[in-house]
């Protein structure tokens, strides 16, 4: 009886566990290199994700920017200071940040930004309000039920594909057009669910 109760718990807990913040690295503020602000950069200054990540339309991976991206401004605001050395030492010595990743996924699985962002799935439904982030986390679990939660039926969450950047948009409370896009979008791009569950979708 012991040892069933005992096996109990821990099955309980390995559940709770595996489901925890802490294994899925939701919501854990990252340290970087250079404590990088979206909130500032995005959230007030207005800067538009592709300024940085400039290969998410194109390619399967969003990229992270060069140090020459930060210098356009930093070789003029901030020249001094301490908290940018990292960023001037990159750039004079033309090596790359060792930025920490938030969001990586198991080798196994295969992604691609490029065929999301061109059917009008907005960053905000996979990385959340990055404007308001002093510092990267991940937003969402990245297990494969939220994949495939999607995938199921994208259809309410499809914008028309030059809005994916802005993080406020809703269908409901702009252009009354809007309303209903994304069942018209999925006929658009003929997009199907039922391939979009099969394993080999994800696992080539
Ligand atoms: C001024 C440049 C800049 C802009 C603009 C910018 N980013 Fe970033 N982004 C970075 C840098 C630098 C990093 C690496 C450091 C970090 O994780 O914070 C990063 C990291 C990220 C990461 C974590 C990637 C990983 O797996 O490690 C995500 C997600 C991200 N950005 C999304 C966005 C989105 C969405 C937008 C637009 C709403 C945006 N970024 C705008 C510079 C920028
Ligand atoms: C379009 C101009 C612009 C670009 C590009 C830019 N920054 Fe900034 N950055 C600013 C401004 C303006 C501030 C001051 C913000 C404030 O004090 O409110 C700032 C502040 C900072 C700070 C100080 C802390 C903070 O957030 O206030 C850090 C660190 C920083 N930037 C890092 C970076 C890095 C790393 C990059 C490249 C990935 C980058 N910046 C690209 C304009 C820029
Ligand atoms: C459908 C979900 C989804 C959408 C939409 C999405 N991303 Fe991502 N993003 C991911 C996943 C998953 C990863 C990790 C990929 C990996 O490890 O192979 C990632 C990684 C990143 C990274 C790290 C560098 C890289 O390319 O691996 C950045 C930066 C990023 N995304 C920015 C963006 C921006 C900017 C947008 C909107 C223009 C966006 N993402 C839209 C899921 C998404
Ligand atoms: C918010 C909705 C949404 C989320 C979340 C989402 N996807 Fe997608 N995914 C789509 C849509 C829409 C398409 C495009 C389908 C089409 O055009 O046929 C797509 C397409 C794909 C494709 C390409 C299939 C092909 O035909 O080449 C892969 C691979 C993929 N997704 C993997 C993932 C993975 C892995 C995750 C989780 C990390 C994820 N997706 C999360 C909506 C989503
Ligand atoms: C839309 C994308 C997507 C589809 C479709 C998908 N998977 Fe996955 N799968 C993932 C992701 C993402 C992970 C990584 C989960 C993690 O890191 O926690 C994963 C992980 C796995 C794992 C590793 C163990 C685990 O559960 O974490 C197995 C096994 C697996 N998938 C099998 C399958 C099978 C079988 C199918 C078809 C019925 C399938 N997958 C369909 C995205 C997908």
């Amino acid at each position: 009886m012991l040892v069933f109760l005992a096996l109990c718990g821990g099955g309980l807990f390995a559940t709770g566990f595996a489901r925890s913040g802490y294994l899925t690295r939701q919501g854990w503020p990252v340290d970087q290199p250079v404590p990088f602000s979206h909130k500032h950069h995005v959230g007030d200054l207005g800067l538009d994700c592709r300024y940085c990540h400039a290969d998410v339309e194109r390619g399967r991976y969003a990229g992270l920017p060069a140090s020459h991206v930060c210098m356009t401004c930093h070789s003029q605001l901030w020249t001094g200071a301490a908290i940018l050395a990292p960023v001037r030492a990159s750039f004079a010595q033309d090596k790359p940040l060792a930025w920490t990743r938030v969001s990586a996924l198991p080798g196994y699985v295969y992604f691609d930004h490029h065929i999301h962002i061109s059917r009008g799935v907005a960053c905000v439904e996979c990385h959340g309000r990055v404007d308001r982030m002093p510092l990267a986390w991940r937003a969402k679990p990245f297990q494969m039920r939220f994949c495939i939660g999607c995938h199921r039926d994208p259809a309410p969450r499809l914008r028309p594909p030059d809005q994916v950047t802005r993080m406020d948009w809703s269908a409901w409370d702009r252009d009354p057009a809007n309303r209903g896009y994304g069942r018209r979008a999925m006929a658009a791009f003929h997009i199907q669910p039922a391939k979009l569950t099969d394993c080999d979708t994800c696992h080539r």
